[in-house]
């Protein structure tokens, strides 16, 4: 049933303290809680509860029975208690059957086991009946019992006590004490057998932090990574936001079976292995990059999400937009800002402006929901993080910092909305208040606009509109304040003349420029201002001419790309040949790849066939899109054809060193070769054998093979055999040994069953199931066929029951279906349709109804 944010009541009582008792035993764990409860407004005591064995409930002494309460959909309701409460309730729960995911669950199999919790969003409840909204906030201690074979006992806050149990000689507990008032959703607890990396920080305050990082021994070595990132993000939160860490331990675990990427659970994040272990070894430059945003993510957390909090689950953009800013601008710290803009702006064009042109689109602060998992979305991750980026620009860093402080403060340990936090941010300027319509309305505004050149008044006049698709269900779209950053550019020298943030917050506007003395190139929504399509009266010249003299990184990358969507999306209207963009790119690229080889990698960018897919509203071809896209790689190729060696011969491999400028050779570097490949080089097949025998780290290696199994170079099969052979022991290189194959040009749904079938296929590990189906779906020409499409939908039904969370994510990837051309579309419905009748989660039946609802 359907929850609505306009329906938001105070909870009735309060949670003052818990104890919490976790006793785990072979095939089941007995959990004994103790709620010190005080009563808040008026009404009945509300638990939620799922999957519990329910043993019994003591209000106040007195053993309550059926009469007292009733039990129904998941929710527990003890009528006429009294204004204070001590309730003692004992449940029984089953983590060693536990594939969902959420509550306290067993990670691994055999002798190599390890339980570890997830409650956000919901999760709480499959541990214990529990008043689980993160409106209440409460102090936790917690104790924990377990086998010794598990002598890793942890819990949020600080160790208090440790011993052997008595009359229990093979077990052993330990009690941990959180001083922090806190919402359930970030309890956590991990019964298990790690080693710890530990080390230690200082705070701007003075305070000794105890930092540990846990992880099987195997990983130990894979966690320095991690830890200096822990390092360097609390520090940057001292710099930045004046925030330093509350409490004196933090800790970091590793797992393996995780459905996200990681949880800021208070003092204990639980990291999925992915997002945590990093060697040079085994792990890509960009998988190594995110591990340190991830790691900043979570612990930036503690002040956007854990101290401060939501006060229902429609504020999850309040914690997850602005943490996602703050990441963000860690990251920018750490390379160039360029290509970490270019990063961000890739990821929320490619994925975010999708979802909000399909069947799911939604608003940041969604109005209603069945199922909150299904709502952790890039919407309310990525535009939410772009509408703290509009907020924190249109107030300049002085006025920004002046707002989060006062966020601090106003709202420290409270559970707080969208609203608030506008309210402390509009303090220097009240027109912060406007962009909560940001939060409210779902599509992407677009913005069209031309320009008008006066000679004799040397008037320059920009005429902008904005237009955003009316999504059904919601209201009609009203005008954004919409920031676009705006330089003109002299024809003649190429400097800039004007610099001006437009604010565009009517349907139309006029901008005016004086003392332009000549019709200037304008150039528009530099550093992507707003997460809007823009849509100029540009001619390829004016493009070709941004790329030279654009003055940054990320700019050039900008207008490469709108290049490159004008010839790619011909069919919609648009307008350019690829003369141009490959002329311009003949010139820009073999002076960057000297200066700024990062850049350079990136000015290569050819957006994905699934984002192509999402600027076109109907009758879309798979084939022709890849046939197209397909062909500009293939101009580029040849355009460059006899410089390739040259470039890829300048980039040599040397020894593994983490900079910024070594990254970005090793990831030119792959590219070059590449685009070698495709142009047909002479011995660029030897290049990537060389670089796979010789390569100093994962990204040399990788890149090779990736390169060998997409060019279907005659060694390929030999090299997935020696890469399996030399990294069998380690899941996430093994990972990308199945993703390779998974997401390879050539891939059939003959191939992915196959994969599906190997003996390392493990449908219990979401990083297994992604690293095949998720990079399957990569290949829109095979997945949406009668055979493709038959494959993956029996994954969705398949995991239904397992684990709804993956199974709901899965089928997201559908969305769009109803863009398809016949006869696609219409054996797409089919299979939907049928889908339908076979799965029974609310998750999977949600986004279904959604996907379908599109017809
Ligand atoms: N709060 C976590 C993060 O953003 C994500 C946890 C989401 N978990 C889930 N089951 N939906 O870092
Ligand atoms: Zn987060």
């Amino acid at each position: 049933s359907k929850i609505n944010l306009k329906d938001y009541q105070k909870p009735s009582f309060d949670v003052e303290t818990v104890h919490l008792d976790i006793k785990l035993f072979e095939d089941y764990a007995q959990v004994n809680s103790t709620l010190k409860m005080v009563r808040q407004t008026t009404g009945d005591i509300v638990l939620f509860g799922e999957s519990l064995e329910l043993l019994s409930i003591i209000m106040n002494d007195k053993a309550l029975t059926s009469e007292h309460y009733q039990q129904e959909d998941g929710k527990l309701t003890i009528y006429e208690a009294p204004d204070e409460v001590i309730l003692d309730i004992q449940v029984r729960i089953s983590p060693q059957t536990n594939t969902a995911l959420e509550g306290l669950y067993m990670a691994g199999s055999g002798d190599d086991t390890m339980f570890v919790t997830q409650c956000e969003p919901e999760g709480f409840r499959k541990i214990t009946f529990y008043p689980d909204r993160p409106d209440v906030l409460a102090i936790f201690t917690t104790r924990l019992e377990a086998d010794k074979r598990y002598p890793t006992l942890l819990a949020n806050g600080n160790l208090v006590e440790a011993g052997e149990v008595a009359d229990a000689p093979e077990r052993h507990y330990a009690i941990w004490q959180d001083p922090t008032n806190k919402p359930s959703y970030l309890f956590a607890c991990v019964i298990a057998d790690l080693d710890v990396l530990t080390d230690s920080y200082t705070t701007s305050e003075g305070r000794d932090v105890l930092l540990e990082v846990y992880a099987k021994s195997a990983d130990i070595d894979k966690c320095d990574v991690g830890m200096q990132a822990l390092k360097d993000a609390m520090r940057w939160d001292e710099v930045n936001y004046g925030r330093a860490y509350d409490l004196d331990r933090y800790m970091i675990v590793a797992v393996s079976q995780f459905n996200m990427g990681a949880m800021e659970n208070k003092g204990l994040n639980i990291f999925n292995t992915a997002c945590v272990l990093s060697s040079p070894e085994t792990t890509t430059d960009a998988r190594s990059f995110s591990v340190k945003a991830i790691i900043a993510h979570e612990y930036f957390h503690n002040w956007t999400g854990n101290r401060i909090t939501c006060r229902d689950w429609f504020q999850l953009c309040l914690k997850e937009g602005f943490t996602v800013y703050r990441d963000q601008s860690f990251s920018a710290d750490q390379q160039s800002s360029a290509v970490q803009r270019i990063d961000d702006v890739a990821t929320l064009r490619a994925h975010q402006f999708a979802e909000d042109a399909g069947p799911l689109a939604h608003p940041v602060r969604p109005e209603s929901f069945v199922e909150i998992n299904n709502f952790y979305t890039t919407t309310v991750y990525e535009k939410g993080a772009e509408i703290v980026r509009m907020i924190a620009n249109t107030l300049g860093p002085d006025d920004f910092r002046k707002g989060t402080d006062e966020y601090f403060r106003r709202y420290d340990g409270q559970a707080v909305t969208v609203e608030d936090f506008l309210s402390a941010l509009s303090i220097t300027d009240d027109k912060i208040e406007d962009f909560i319509d940001w939060y409210r309305q779902p599509g992407t505004p677009v913005v069209s606009g031309s320009q008008t050149y006066d000679s004799a008044a040397q008037t320059l006049t920009i005429t902008l509109n904005q237009q955003t698709r009316h999504v059904k269900g919601f209201d009609a779209p009203k005008p954004l304040p919409i920031p676009v950053a705006t330089a003109l550019f002299d024809k003649d020298s190429g400097a800039i003349v004007a610099e001006r943030m437009l604010l565009l917050d009517e349907a139309t506007q006029t901008f005016v420029f004086e003392n332009v003395a000549s019709e200037p190139v304008v150039s528009l929504l530099r550093d992507f201002s707003a997460p809007v399509q823009l849509n100029y009266d540009y001619q390829d010249a004016d493009l070709a001419f941004l790329l030279k003299h654009e003055t940054n990184g990320f700019n050039r990358w900008q207008v490469t790309q709108m290049l490159v969507n004008r010839i790619l999306l011909q069919s919609q209207g648009a307008k350019s040949s690829p003369e141009v963009y490959l002329e311009a790119l003949a010139q820009t690229l073999p002076v960057l790849a000297a200066d700024d080889a990062m850049l350079a990698a990136r000015l290569l960018d050819i957006p994905s066939a699934q984002e192509l897919a999402s600027a076109i509203p109907q009758d879309y071809d798979p084939v022709l899109v890849k046939e197209q896209r397909d062909g500009l790689y293939q101009q580029v190729a040849d355009k460059l054809k006899d410089q390739w060696a040259t470039l890829y011969n300048d980039l040599p491999m040397q020894s593994y060193e983490d900079s910024a400028q070594a990254r970005g050779i090793r990831a030119l570097r792959n590219v070059v070769l590449d685009m070698a490949l495709t142009a047909n080089v002479e011995g660029a097949a030897d290049w990537a054998q060389q670089q796979y025998d010789h390569a100093s780290c994962m990204t040399e290696r990788f890149g090779a093979l990736k390169a060998m199994v997409n060019h279907q170079l005659p060694k390929a099969n030999d090299y997935l055999t020696d890469f399996y052979k030399r990294f069998q022991a380690n899941d996430l290189v093994i990972d990308l040994w199945f993703s390779v194959q998974a997401a390879a040009d050539d891939v059939t749904p003959v191939v992915i069953k196959s994969l599906i079938a190997h003996t390392d296929f493990d449908w219990n590990t979401p990083n297994r199931v992604r690293s095949v189906i998720g990079a399957f779906s990569s290949q829109p020409t095979v997945l949406w066929t009668a055979e493709g499409l038959k494959m993956y939908t029996d994954v969705i039904k398949k995991l239904d029951d397992a684990n709804p969370v993956l199974a709901s994510r899965l089928l997201q990837v559908l969305a769009r279906w109803n863009t398809l051309a016949e006869p696609r579309r219409q054996m797409a419905h089919e299979q939907l349709t049928d889908l339908r009748k076979n799965v029974a989660s609310k998750h999977v039946l949600e986004s279904l109804e959604s996907v379908l609802g599109a017809a």
